[in-house]
């Protein structure tokens, strides 16, 4: 990554982001925190709830640099910071980017998956620059110190699958704020909807109806989230009905979609006769 100037890195913000009031204000001190020291901030939620987007509205509110790292990757300690290489029968080290992020004043370094990376001892040198002291000795580029303003966001997809299995180390967890995202309100997720993919508000209310049907029922809970709801709209905005839409988005029985259907009074709008099976060449 040489050349690469991180300074620049300052992301554009999304048009369409909504967030708790009390949440857009809790930023706001974070914001406000780390012009004392680096700061670490944990965003927990179900996956497709707008955990990665906030970290990035975050930067771009603050005109703050970004860098993201996957995690869930690592497999050894040292792999965030470089490798060595071998070029025509000499091995040099690679620098990585992550090096450089810790090194530029108020970048937000958004850390993702944090509750599974593929080696337990992968995060060892990560918990160095996490802690009190915020540095970290590596052999190859020596003692790196964090710059001031870093603000390291960590992201955990915290479904129900993962709870009890995946959950984060008690000493890493300690040293980082807080914060669980959940799924938006029913009717602001619809106006999200509306304003991405121009579909109407009535479809839009009535798939984010059929989704909170979904999340919610009790015997089988299915797991759709904002970015599903999102390529669902989209599939409408040209030309499918909520059902084909659904059933195009989701691995879902017809039966199941039919009740959910059904119970919300919404018209199928079958066409044709018989099954409605109609084959042409393709
Ligand atoms: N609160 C929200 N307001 C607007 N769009 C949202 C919101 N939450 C999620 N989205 C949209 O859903 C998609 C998935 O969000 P993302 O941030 O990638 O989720 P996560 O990182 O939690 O898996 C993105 O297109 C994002 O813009
Ligand atoms: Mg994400």
């Amino acid at each position: 990554m040489a050349g690469f100037d991180l300074s620049a890195a300052v992301p554009t913000p999304e048009e369409h982001f909504f967030l708790e009031e009390r949440e857009i204000v809790y930023l706001e001190r974070i914001h406000e925190l780390s012009k004392r020291h680096p700061v670490n901030l944990l965003v927990a939620g179900k996956q497709g709830c707008g955990k990665s987007t906030l970290v990035r509205q975050f930067a771009a509110r603050n005109s703050r640099p970004m860098a993201t790292f996957q995690i869930g990757i690592l497999s050894e300690p040292g792999q965030l910071f470089g490798e060595h290489r071998l070029k025509e029968g000499e091995t040099y080290y690679q620098k990585f980017l992550f090096p450089q992020a810790i090194q530029t004043p108020g970048c937000v370094i958004h850390l993702e998956e944090i509750n599974r990376p593929e080696h337990p001892k992968a995060l060892n040198m990560l918990f160095s620059v996490l802690a009190e002291d915020r540095r970290v000795w590596t052999d190859e580029l020596g003692l790196l110190q964090v710059a001031e303003g870093v603000v390291f966001v960590a992201t955990l997809n915290e479904g129900d699958e993962f709870i009890g299995t995946e959950m984060l180390d008690a000493a890493l967890r300690d040293r980082f704020y807080v914060t669980l995202l959940g799924y938006l309100p029913a009717e602001i997720e619809a106006r999200v909807l509306e304003l991405k993919t121009g579909i109407d508000s009535a479809d839009a209310l009535t798939v984010v109806n059929v989704a909170n049907q979904l999340r919610g029922n009790a015997q089988e809970p299915i797991t759709v989230s904002t970015r599903h709801t999102l390529m669902i709209a989209e599939l409408i905005s040209v030309g499918a009905s909520v059902k084909e839409a659904f059933i195009n988005s989701l691995s879902v029985s017809k039966d199941v979609l039919e009740s959910i259907l059904l119970s919300l009074h919404i018209q199928l709008g079958q066409t044709g006769k018989g099954n409605g099976l109609r084959y042409r060449s393709y």
